[in-house]
């Protein structure tokens, strides 16, 4: 999954392929490769690490041709290497794809049997397989492609070439963007705007399954249903910088958006609903082994470590083992007590993070067992890690964590149900009815986006404060320790995070009419509702400003907080999920009306490879 661009027209593709990945990079890749079909001939580049070596490799050796497609990875499946870039290759037909095809080992298997090799490791090459085969039985290349998706489960835009069919360019999509640039006597592909921002501005935006055939001289496009359909025609005016963010403002507020999305690709192909069982690839415990298991020890920092925390509430209520969450920064100089009988989880975003990293190896090396929560494949804590398992939600730009912390959430979710169903804590039943909880998520953080403008209003209230006291309690607690982190650190407005029961022990102090405390507080047993609405309470009698997040059908508290932002109703443990969401767009609007820089802010780096 990442940046895919392909050109048809007059001139030599291969320059204005690479070209259009540059104008991708922003997105981060681990790899790039570029097709060029010319005199009836597939020509294929690929390198691993920065656009530079791709580059080079053209240069020496230029592809030629007038016809190709380009694609620049961010690895999901299988490690980053010149093997599994994009494009993919077999016989004469070479693919990129973003996306993830769920089937694809089962597709494999079948290929296989019929004398099929695979040179790589990804589920993209699956694609080049089956189409190469419909071509054979002598079916043209949009039929092929047409026969290929319907055998695929899963998310896809896929950009389709053939030397046999040296003339046009084959996409479809279902669930990833995918766009086409209009051009005159040229015409383009790609999975996003900026890619070709230099060539053209009128663009066509591709729905869910439709297919087109693109042309030097013109596109058609056809529906799911095989009916040439007409999409309409857009001129696109943003800047290049405004096209990167996908209109948004700030890569942020990008992201804060795209959850729905990244959640939904992080559950993808793992819930298998029918036997209340979770799929993870690559996971090689045992149930004896995981029966073993004493003892959790969750290592991370920052963002990272509230989700850890999140987990712990998951692991040891759906899973019953003991789970203790780590600063990685303080475990790795302690002389910690490790056994071969306790399970090591780092969760990290960008997999480097130098304290993480170090914990983990510490771990390690005193016998546990290890497993990586990450949303970077081929990371530095990924190839330490005996399990790894992909967060999914796409490369994360800005510096302060919004998808990557909710994709953790839900994949820590997974986790706890996987390690109670091989316990036997959970029955299958009840795994089902965990697993029917995750699948509601990403409409639910669709709906709870809605409340940006009340968020907005309460931002502009509060934009001036000098501190922010956020309270929760049970698994809302790492959610106000969330609230509180984001928005420090770009606001740069002090806050800070409390579990509601602890308030009295100190905070309180602090609390007049200047104030603004946030009070995260979904009506659930286990997040002790009533005592949650008596800090409430104890806030408003000393005059503190309460914005309240509570259930949408809660009116209980309307009389008593200043504000109430009002949110889907979760189970206990996935209201975190939900209930971060409003957090992230308070720092978010606050930091944006105080004009700071929301993406970049002072002092932080994204990834903190140094101690
Ligand atoms: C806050 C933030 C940081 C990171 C922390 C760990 O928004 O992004 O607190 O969570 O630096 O980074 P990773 O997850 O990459 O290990």
């Amino acid at each position: 999954m990442c940046g895919i661009v392909g050109y048809v027209g007059d001139k030599e593709s291969a320059p204005i392929l690479v070209s259009g990945l540059k104008k991708l990079e922003y997105r981060g890749y681990d790899s790039a490769g570029v097709a060029v079909v010319g005199g009836n001939a597939l020509n294929v580049v690929r390198a691993t690490g920065k656009l530079k070596n791709l580059e080079n490799r053209v240069s020496q050796e230029p592809p030629q041709g007038t016809l190709g497609i380009g694609h620049t990875r961010w690895a999901t499946h299988g490690r980053p290497s010149d093997e599994n870039a994009h494009p993919h290759t077999y016989k004469n037909v070479a693919v990129v794809h973003n996306g993830i095809i769920e089937n694809h080992l089962a597709l494999k298997e079948e290929l296989r049997a019929k004398g099929h090799v695979f040179s790589s490791e990804t589920d993209t090459e699956v694609f080049a397989h089956l189409i190469s085969d419909e071509l054979e039985r002598g079916v043209d290349l949009p039929d092929a492609v047409r026969l290929a998706i319907k055998q695929v489960k899963g998310t896809y835009a896929l950009a389709v070439v053939s030397s046999r069919d040296p003339n046009r360019i084959i996409c479809t999509k279902d669930a990833s963007p995918m766009v086409l640039g209009l051009g005159q006597g040229q015409n383009f592909v790609a999975s996003d705007v900026p890619a070709l921002l230099e060539h053209t501005r009128d663009f066509v935006y591709m729905e869910e399954g439709d297919l087109a055939i693109v042309t030097a001289q013109g596109v058609d496009i056809f529906n799911r249903q095989g009916n040439k359909v007409n999409r309409p025609t857009r001129r696109i005016d943003w800047t290049p910088m405004m096209a990167e963010k996908g209109g948004h403002k700030h890569f942020m507020h990008k992201e804060i958006w795209e959850q729905p999305r990244a959640i939904a690709d992080t559950l993808r192909g793992r819930m298998l609903l029918s036997e209340g069982d979770i799929h993870f690839e690559g996971w090689n415990l045992s149930a004896d082994k995981v029966r073993t298991i004493t003892k959790v020890t969750i290592l991370a920092c920052g963002t990272s470590w509230h989700s850890g925390v999140a987990g712990k509430h998951m692991i040891e209520s759906l899973a019953r083992i003991p789970v203790e969450v780590e600063l990685a920064s303080e475990f790795r100089y302690r002389d910690p007590i490790v056994d071969p009988t306790h399970l090591a989880i780092a969760i990290s975003q960008s997999g480097e993070t130098a304290d993480t990293l170090a914990a983990f190896k510490e771990a390690k090396a005193r016998g546990a067992m290890s497993l990586a929560i990450c949303n970077v494949m081929g990371s530095a804590m990924t190839r330490e890690a005996d399990i790894s398992v992909l967060t999914n939600a796409g490369p994360e730009i800005g510096v302060a964590s919004t998808k990557a912390f909710t994709t953790q959430l839900v994949t820590l979710y997974m986790l706890a149900v996987k390690l109670g169903r091989m316990r036997g804590t959970l029955t299958v039943k009840a795994a089902q009815e965990h697993l029917t909880h995750l699948t509601q998520i990403p409409k639910m953080i669709e709906d709870v986006l809605k409340c940006e403008p009340s968020v907005k209003r309460v931002a502009r209230e509060f934009m001036a404060a000098q501190d922010f006291l956020f309270l929760g309690r049970g698994p809302m607690h790492p959610v106000a320790l969330e609230g509180a982190l984001k928005l420090k650190e770009i606001s740069y407005i002090h806050a800070e995070g409390y579990a509601g029961g602890e308030m009295k022990h100190g905070p309180i102090a602090l609390i007049d009419e200047k104030m603004p405390v946030v009070v995260i507080a979904p009506k659930q047993p286990s997040v002790a509702y009533e005592k949650i609405i008596g800090n409430i309470e104890e806030v408003r009698a000393r005059g503190g400003k309460v914005i309240a997040i509570i259930d949408e059908d809660d009116h209980h508290v309307d009389g008593l907080a200043d504000h109430v932002i009002r949110i889907p109703a979760a189970c206990a443990l996935l209201a975190p999920v939900v209930s971060t969401i409003p957090l992230q767009l308070l720092a978010y609007h606050v930091a944006e009306m105080r004009g700071n820089d929301v993406d970049q802010p002072r002092n932080l780096a994204k990834s903190v490879t140094v101690e």
